[in-house]
């Protein structure tokens, strides 16, 4: 740790001494803020190119602070540039080196600009680039979704609610559930992009500047939409990182909805998938197992982007406008939560695509646990004219005897019915297979194959589109 008493070469002029260390350790961020050295130094560039366009430095300075912003870039990339903890941050740091390699032109670069802006359009930069990183990354979740429904739009399977079999469903349906949670996050994501879409720079250290800006151009030469319209707001708004952090905070949820139900089907009890050697390891003491590790992981990492997320609406309530050194502790927060979100994402397409299916076991679960008796409700309703009550209570009857002669409820036979209700004939038996169950719920957005392949159809449409 430093404890050299020289004052700050960038904003040391009304100090005599430097900090205590221990100042320093705590004001410092660049060991994690050089992560955003590329939109530090694209930033300054066209900022540069800004000034120079409206007279404010001259082209000849401009030149030579692009090519030594050039250099830099190269320098860091390669491993060479030495990152000081003295020069508190990105900012400074990439300044200080300017001035090393041009000399007293660089002084000129921060004319017009601060901190506060620059941090806020080299973070808004890199979240930006990020949320576009997720985009591509739901796509290519939803379209291996979209293969596995496609292959597996018939296959059977129980339906649960309560964790309890309910009605059969099949496995396509299930798949195409994750694609419309993945979907809206996708479409989050395309929102909350559309609302940060803006550039601070040129709100300078809050007030705006007196020099002839062109804000306009900056925030076009950024590939921004719009500058943005305050600059009170400008310096002080982190909604774009809690935005990021929500929509994360979403999608691994959904994600860790998903990874739970991998970890179940994939039990010796369940069976309905299993996954590859790629995403499981053994136990080092018991040879029999396979783990699902990886679904395991993805479901505990959620933990850290809501923490992450709770971490930066803690530090933004109550801050007064507009800058606060407060928000330095933005970028930990997302920067943590992207990697993690990027690794989930991954991971969980991967084992979408490795895990093998097991049709005949789901089949099996599909019929057992009387999963048929609404059906059997739905035909006495439908077929004798009962009111639905009354034929709730008949099956319930008949689910009874069944569970008393140890068989499904297609089992029975058809004097046993007969018994309980005796309007029923022969034709019950139709409905009463998982097959012709699922087969028969052709209600929009219900699990009949027929109608999971319209939905599989009009979401590889609208996907090519997304
Ligand atoms: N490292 C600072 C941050 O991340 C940059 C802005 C500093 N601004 C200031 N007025 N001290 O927030």
């Amino acid at each position: 740790m430093n404890d050299d008493k020289t004052s700050n070469q960038m904003w040391g002029g009304r100090f005599a001494s430097g900090p205590a260390a221990i100042m320093q350790a705590i004001n410092a961020s660049i060991s994690f803020d050089k992560k955003l050295y590329a939109e530090d130094i694209r930033g300054s560039i066209a900022h540069s190119e800004m000034l120079a366009e409206r007279g404010i430095i001259t082209k000849a300075d401009q030149k030579k602070i692009a090519k030594g912003l050039k250099t830099i870039l190269g320098e860091i990339e390669s491993g060479k540039f030495e990152f000081s903890e003295k020069l508190e941050d990105i900012h400074m740091n990439v300044e200080a080196r300017l001035a090393e390699l041009i000399g007293p032109a660089a002084g000129r670069l921060h004319t017009a600009r601060s901190r506060n802006d620059q941090v806020a359009v080299d973070f808004r930069l890199w979240v930006k680039n990020e949320f576009l990183r997720v985009a591509q990354a739901l796509k290519d979740l939803i379209a291996a979704f979209l293969e596995r429904a496609e292959e597996h739009a018939a296959t059977v399977m129980p339906g649960f609610t309560h964790m309890q079999a309910a009605q059969p469903v099949t496995f396509g349906h299930h798949c195409m559930a994750y694609v419309e949670m993945f979907s809206r996050d996708l479409s989050r994501v395309r929102d909350a992009i559309e609302r940060m879409d803006e550039s601070p720079l040129g709100a300078a250290a809050l007030a705006g500047t007196g020099f002839p800006v062109d804000r306009h151009m900056t925030a076009k030469a950024l590939g921004f939409r719009d500058p943005t319209r305050n600059s009170l707001d400008s310096v002080s708004d982190r909604d774009f990182a809690l935005e990021f952090l929500s929509v994360a905070a979403i999608s691994g949820t959904h994600l860790s909805r998903l990874a739970e139900e991998i970890v179940i089907w994939s039990t010796p009890q369940f069976g309905f998938v299993k996954l590859s050697d790629s995403f499981s390891t053994g136990s080092s003491i018991m040879p029999q197992k396979k783990n699902p590790d990886a679904a395991e992981l993805v479901r505990a990492k959620i933990g850290r982007i809501n923490g992450n997320l709770v971490a930066l609406l803690t530090v933004m309530k109550g801050l007064p406008l507009t800058y606060s050194k407060d928000m330095q502790e933005d970028k930990e927060a997302v920067f943590d939560a992207a990697e993690t979100l990027d690794l989930m994402l991954a991971a969980m397409t991967g084992m979408v695509r490795d895990m093998t299916v097991d049709a005949a076991a789901m089949k099996r679960a599909a019929g057992a646990g009387y999963s048929t008796a609404t059906d059997l409700a739905d035909w006495l309703v439908r077929t004798l004219g009962l009111p639905f009550r009354e034929a709730h209570h008949v099956t319930g009857r008949a689910v009874a005897l069944a569970e008393q002669k140890k068989v499904g409820l297609e089992k029975l036979a058809l004097a046993d019915l007969k018994a309980i209700h005796p309007g029923i004939t022969e034709d019950v038996f139709s409905v009463l297979s998982v097959q012709n169950s699922v087969k028969s719920r052709t209600s929009y957005g219900g699990t009949a194959p027929s109608e999971v392949k319209k939905q599989i159809r009009a979401w590889k449409k609208r996907l090519a589109k997304a």
